[in-house]
């Protein structure tokens, strides 16, 4: 029998919110900057946990259990160095723990990225996937720890983020060989931020000495003040046109 993929034609599902008995409306018609609950922070838009949609979510859905129940300052601190440093369109990047995936939702807003979303918690896809919804776009998720990532996918893949990822102490030995299996892979760019955790500083030690990695301090400021490291790191070894 053939498949029905293959006979239909490409359909965008939408959801539909019932605002009244008579009215019902698309998700980014209802969730605006104006809304309750609802902040914009760098172009995006992001709900709260009061908001209705995340509650709906929270009653449906297990508990995050490795921390990806709230988006961290972190993932901000890497979209604020990407307003002033802005990255080539149409990459391929992965959001490493990407959690609510709002840092993933900013490359593909802005940089018309195609952004995978990496995690090692399920839970988190449906936050990530309402909010982009929310902003109008579309990341693909992948459920896996980082230790999983493939080599297939790190071939495809020009850009990897991630925003406070590496708290505890076995998150340093798997970023240190994901990153370096990365740049054997090809990719370009590499940024990671942090609060400035002593687990942080030896990997931004270890990829200092290994592969020229800058530490950066970054500072937000405004009504969300917040500061802490950005991790850079820049492939040694890619040539422009190599892959
Ligand atoms: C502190 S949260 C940060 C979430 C998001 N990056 C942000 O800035 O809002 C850490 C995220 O990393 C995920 N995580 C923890 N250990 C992981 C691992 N070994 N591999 C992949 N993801 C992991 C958690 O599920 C969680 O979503």
């Amino acid at each position: 029998m053939r498949p029905l993929a293959g006979i239909l034609p490409s359909v965008i599902w939408r959801r539909l919110i019932a605002v009244n008995d008579l009215e019902v409306i698309t998700l980014p018609e209802y969730v605006t900057s104006a809304s309750a609950h609802v902040r914009s922070r760098h172009g995006i838009l992001m709900l709260n946990n009061r908001h209705r949609l995340i509650r709906d979510i929270q009653k449906n859905n297990p508990f995050p259990g490795l921390h990806g129940h709230q988006v961290w300052q972190s993932s901000f601190m890497i979209m604020d160095y990407l307003e002033n440093n802005p990255i080539a369109a149409n990459q391929d990047i992965l959001d490493l723990g990407c959690g609510w995936g709002l840092l993933g939702i900013f490359c593909a807003k802005h940089f018309a990225a195609r952004v995978t979303g990496i995690d090692a918690d399920e839970h988190v896809f449906p936050y990530l996937h309402t909010h982009a919804e929310v902003n109008n776009v579309t990341l693909a998720t992948d459920h896996r720890r980082f230790d999983q990532i493939s080599e297939d996918q790190l071939l495809t893949s020009d850009m990897l983020v991630g925003g406070d990822i590496c708290f505890w102490d076995e998150m340093v030995g798997a970023l240190q060989n994901l990153i370096q299996r990365a740049l054997m892979s090809g990719v370009q760019k590499i940024i990671i931020a942090d609060p400035g955790r002593q687990t942080f500083r030896r990997l931004a030690d270890y990829c200092a000495r290994h592969y020229g990695g800058e530490l950066l301090p970054w500072r937000l400021e405004g009504k969300q003040r917040h500061s802490g490291y950005l991790l850079i790191i820049q492939n040694p070894w890619f040539v422009t046109g190599s892959r």
